[in-house]
């Protein structure tokens, strides 16, 4: 039986940091309130692409894992804020990398991207086609913002976070996942007037208008992250005792909070870093794994709950033995 092994991790946060205070400088809104209702302080701002964050983290990832990019059989690069339309920010990752071949191309599931990414990348090299992959979670979700709106302005911080998937032959890495799609509910958190939708070409300032209800989005976060959870759980034959971390995605933390709280999870138990950097979308999951690593919480043999909740409106959850 093949598995696939997380052998190498890395992150990039660019280092322009903007804080509660700088975003009360121009918009009607306070330290206290951003903190108290979603648990964030700052949040960091790239001035370079979506793939350039990409890359560095590849590196590390790469680096960490004792690999040269020419060995890497493919790069999967969830983000939902690529460069461009077409071609892929994966193949500028590739260039990037120096690597001749690979099959590569980005995947949009938005903030549970990462957890796609690495159900996918894990169903490849355990049906024998690949034996390397990159599997990353980029975002420079500042770019599209609307300075403002203050009900999203203080949400969204850039960065990026990458892991190396090997075949391996040990019981390792993704040992369960569930993912899925409320897509009936897609349009609470939507940036309708984009892509092929886009029709107001008299949009000189390239604003997107963006929908979103909050307060329905955190409800169905919880209920479709704690489902999910569950039907993982079950799948492993383990209960949320035998959980050593959670590494949820970093919407809020009063989100992630109701989410351990649910799962009786004590916060030694719970990955949590939204203060720092806000929400990176599908980079907040590889970021925060990165982060519990360099934080020693992380020992080999480690089982680590995964659970993630964006735009779809997609949800996911992951068992990962370390
Ligand atoms: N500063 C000050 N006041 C604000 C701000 C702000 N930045 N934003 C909104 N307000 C005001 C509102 O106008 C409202 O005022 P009113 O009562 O006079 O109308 C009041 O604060 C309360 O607004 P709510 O939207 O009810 O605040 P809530 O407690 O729901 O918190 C939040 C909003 C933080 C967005 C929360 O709903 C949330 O975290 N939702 C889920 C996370 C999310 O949507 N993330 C986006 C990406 S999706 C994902 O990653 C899963």
């Amino acid at each position: 039986m093949r598995y696939a092994n997380i052998t190498g991790w890395g992150k990039c946060l660019p280092p322009a940091v903007l804080s509660n205070d700088d975003l009360g400088s121009f918009l009607d809104t306070s330290d206290d309130w951003i903190q108290s209702r979603t648990g964030i302080r700052t949040r960091r701002i790239s001035h370079v692409n979506t793939s350039e964050l990409a890359t560095v983290a590849a590196r590390h990832a790469l680096a960490a894992a004792g690999l040269e990019p020419t060995q890497i059989d493919g790069i999967i690069l969830a983000t939902a804020s690529p460069d461009s339309l077409v071609p892929s920010a994966a193949s500028a990752v590739q260039r990037n990398l120096g690597i001749p071949a690979a099959a590569v191309f980005d995947l949009n599931a938005a903030c549970t991207g990462f957890l796609y990414g690495l159900s996918v990348g894990s169903a490849l090299i355990k049906a024998g086609g690949m034996n390397r992959l990159l599997v990353i979670g980029a975002e420079r979700l500042t770019h599209y913002l609307d300075w403002t709106r203050r009900d999203t302005a203080v949400l969204f911080g850039d960065g990026a976070g990458a892991v190396v998937l090997e075949a391996s032959e040990a019981p390792v890495g993704l040992l369960a996942d569930k993912l899925g799609c409320d897509a009936e509910a897609r349009d609470i958190l939507a940036v309708p007037d984009s892509g092929t939708c886009r029709t107001r070409f008299a949009h000189v300032d390239g604003l997107f208008e963006v929908n979103f209800e909050g307060q329905e989005i955190f409800k169905r976060a919880v209920r479709g992250m704690g489902e999910a959870a569950a039907v993982v759980l079950d799948q492993a034959g383990v209960g949320p005792e035998h959980i050593d971390l959670l590494l949820p995605h970093q919407a809020n933390v009063r989100i992630i909070e109701t989410l351990a709280k649910k799962m009786a999870l004590p916060p030694e138990k719970v990955m949590i870093n939204i203060a720092d950097y806000g929400n990176t979308s599908a980079a907040t999951v590889p970021i925060a794994l990165c982060e519990a690593l360099e934080r020693g919480r992380i020992r080999p043999g480690a089982l680590l709950l995964t659970a993630a909740f964006g735009a779809g409106l997609t949800w996911g959850a992951g068992v990962i033995r370390w």
